[in-house]
């Protein structure tokens, strides 16, 4: 979601909230990186990253620079990056590289599934329409191969599954929002175009993709379907509700922005912006509500209001409005904030909330390289001003014969720390860890039990000593290597006071990429790190490397991240409506980068007023599925501005974009 959206009646200018006030310490000044980088080369941890890298970092390390380069051993049989980079733009199309297609496929509003009632131009669906249409607001997205539970390799038919991260109200209905307080009608149709869209596709023998009509696997998951709480926080008092006296279950999915997928075959839904769904005029806030910005005055879209009333919209009132938590939705609040599992394959499953991977604004979940016999590790950072990056380690091993979601209900949650030499340090957010304890003893903080600690997983890291960083987004890991990245995408409130190594600009508002090694294995306590981008105008050179921005790649406001099987890294952009109306970048974009060389090409440039989020591909690399949100962002009802993808004066909707390259090759040769 773009943070400085506009809208006519709502305000929005809470989406990304700084509600981290505590105080963790930033590095007074910021390190010569060069010094750093030169002691994590020639230090212990130098050569132990070299060992782990075998010989083709000795290869590389020939290089001038000495940098501790990925191995990369390319599966494309075709010169990878060997397109032509696409300029920067404003025209109210996809634009990709010459020899390259792209099409709009699945666009808000399709008939998916039930009935399939037809898309209505004039936005005239009911809520029991778009219960059975494709969401709004396409976000994260995986492809998997109709085979995934056998051989995974089928790249003609699989279950395309996406999120829908919010709505807008000036395109969903003809005329934004008319009345207060809000009919239930329009309630409704706004918490079923929230969630995620399952859609059984395939590839015609002419090349194009389509809809499988009447397939048992198309399904809505919607803000109001039902979900079980599944880990440590299930059963906790602080998730009791009217509607699950005993905890163990809630209603929806919200604000679902990146996303993951598992090695068993199943789909991770993160929920990022949710807690401003909610409100509580209580006068005193719980530290679950106010540590993640719970308004006090209404809820985003007043869902709250809806009339005539029901408890289905009732629950967005997180007040204490009856005698305990039994009668209300106290504890609403506390059901969100999760990674939901969804397993794509059982059109009848309920969604699990995985509540051992922790409680923030989860922007998207991505697996460690895995190894036989060796936990499972997993990534998530928490987009909010100064929030933090978070790792989880299974307790058991995994055994790909017998991987599940088991995994992912117990082991331990960790915040990253970034230390100014180049190390960093994974801190443990475990009620029974004495240093943990010892922390929160001295911080004067208390946790009643592990629940406790996960409900409040921020205050946990603030506790723990977590390094605050530049509103991380996507996290991406390299196929061989293992090596993560994670994009931060811009912090305009860094003051030069609060720069530190990893986050080295003040009043950061173009951002950049981070990356790691873990020592040793992928679950190991410490890593080292260094910056592999900083995003800019042309001309921004990332200190101690051959990489300074071009007009091929200027680019600011990273956000989705994606490793190819090739090992070459996409690159998604997020810039606000003023950064792509006013900036030198033009619209929102896509870039591909090479992780060894740094060469970066820009290969998609997106319509006007969208955000370029979302991307996943088949098996063979040849289609690659790309999402546009929000097009036409700053629309009025009736005053589109992007058409996108219908053309003429149609209102714009988001949609997947199919790309493929002419001569059948690999995308991004
Ligand atoms: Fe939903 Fe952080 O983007
Ligand atoms: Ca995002
Ligand atoms: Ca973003």
């Amino acid at each position: 979601m773009s943070d400085s959206k506009t809208n006519l009646s709502i305000d929005n200018s809470g989406v990304d909230p700084q509600t981290n006030f505590s105080l963790n310490p930033t590095f007074a000044a910021i390190v010569d990186s060069r010094m750093a980088r030169r002691n994590f080369l020639k230090g212990s941890v130098g050569a132990a990253v070299a060992a782990m890298l075998g010989g083709s970092l000795a290869a590389c390390s020939s290089s001038d620079d000495g940098e501790p380069t990925p191995v990369v051993p390319p599966v494309a049989t075709t010169p990878l990056l060997g397109f032509t980079a696409v300029a920067a733009g404003r025209a109210d199309a996809i634009v990709v590289p010459q020899g390259y297609s792209a099409s709009a496929f699945l666009p808000w509003g399709t008939p998916l599934s039930g009935t399939y009632p037809p898309f209505l131009a004039d936005a005239t669906n009911t809520g029991a329409e778009q219960e059975q249409q494709v969401g709004m607001h396409h976000d994260g997205m995986h492809f998997f191969p109709i085979d995934t539970r056998n051989a995974g390799t089928s790249s003609t038919e699989g279950l395309l599954v996406f999120n829908h991260e919010y709505i807008d109200h000036n395109l969903i209905h003809p005329n934004g929002i008319d009345s207060m307080p809000r009919p239930a009608e329009q309630v409704r149709k706004e918490i079923a175009a929230h969630g995620v869209t399952v859609a059984h596709i395939q590839q015609n023998s002419d090349g194009n993709w389509q809809l499988v009509n009447n397939s048992p696997f198309n399904r809505r998951i919607t803000g109001a379907t039902p979900m079980e709480l599944s880990g440590p926080v299930r059963g906790s008092s602080k998730v009791i509700t009217k509607y699950s006296p005993d905890g163990s279950r809630t209603r929806g999915t919200l604000n679902n922005c990146g996303n993951g997928f598992t090695p068993w075959g199943t789909y991770l839904t993160c929920e990022e912006n949710w807690a401003g769904y909610f409100v509580n005029a209580d006068a005193e806030q719980p530290r679950e509500h106010s540590r993640y910005g719970v308004p006090s005055s209404n809820g985003r879209y007043f869902w709250e209001t809806a009339t005539p009333t029901a408890d289905v919209y009732q629950r967005f009132n997180a007040g204490s409005v009856a005698a305990d938590a039994t009668e209300d939705y106290r504890n609403e609040p506390n059901t969100f904030g999760w990674i939901v599992e969804i397993d794509p394959f059982n059109p009848d499953s309920v969604p699990q909330k995985r509540t051992a991977l922790g409680r923030f604004g989860h922007e998207g979940i991505i697996f460690g390289k895995l190894e036989e016999g060796k936990p499972v590790v997993l990534y998530s950072g928490d987009d909010s001003t100064f929030e933090y990056i978070y790792k989880f380690v299974s307790a058991a091993p995994y055994y790909k014969n017998t991987a599940g979601g088991h995994l992912l209900n117990d082991g331990t949650l960790y915040v990253a720390r970034f230390n100014d030499d180049g190390s960093g340090d994974w801190l443990a957010l475990d009620i029974n860890n004495t240093d943990f304890a010892a922390k929160a003893a001295a911080a004067n903080v208390t946790f009643s039990d592990q629940a406790d600690v996960l409900l409040n997983t921020r205050l946990a890291a603030d506790v723990a000593g977590a390094t605050k960083m530049d509103r991380p987004e996507w996290g991406a890991v390299h196929p061989d290597t293992g090596e993560v990245y994670f994009t931060l995408t811009n912090n305009s409130r860094r003051t030069d006071e609060q720069t530190d190594a990893a986050n080295p600009r003040a009043a950061n508002v173009t951002g950049h990429i981070i990356r790691w090694h873990e020592r040793e294995t992928q679950a190991a306590m410490a890593f080292d790190w260094d910056i592999f981008l900083l995003a800019g105008d042309v001309g921004t050179a990332t200190p101690d490397t051959e990489l300074t921005l071009t007009e091929d790649n200027h680019l600011a406001s990273p956000d989705g991240l994606w490793f190819d099987k090739n090992g070459l890294l996409w690159i998604q952009t997020d810039m606000s409506g003023s950064q792509q109306g006013e900036g030198p970048f033009g619209n929102n974009q896509m870039l591909v980068a090479d992780p060894v060389t740094r060469q970066i090409k820009r290969f998609l440039v997106g319509p006007t007023d969208c955000e370029v989020t979302g991307i996943s591909a088949t098996p063979d690399m040849k289609t690659l599925f790309v999402n546009i949100q929000h097009p036409g962002d700053r629309s009025a009802p009736g005053d589109f501005t992007s058409h996108w993808p219908d053309g003429g004066s149609n209102r714009p909707r988001s949609a997947t974009v199919v790309i493929t390259k002419d001569d059948g090759g690999i995308i991004g040769s």
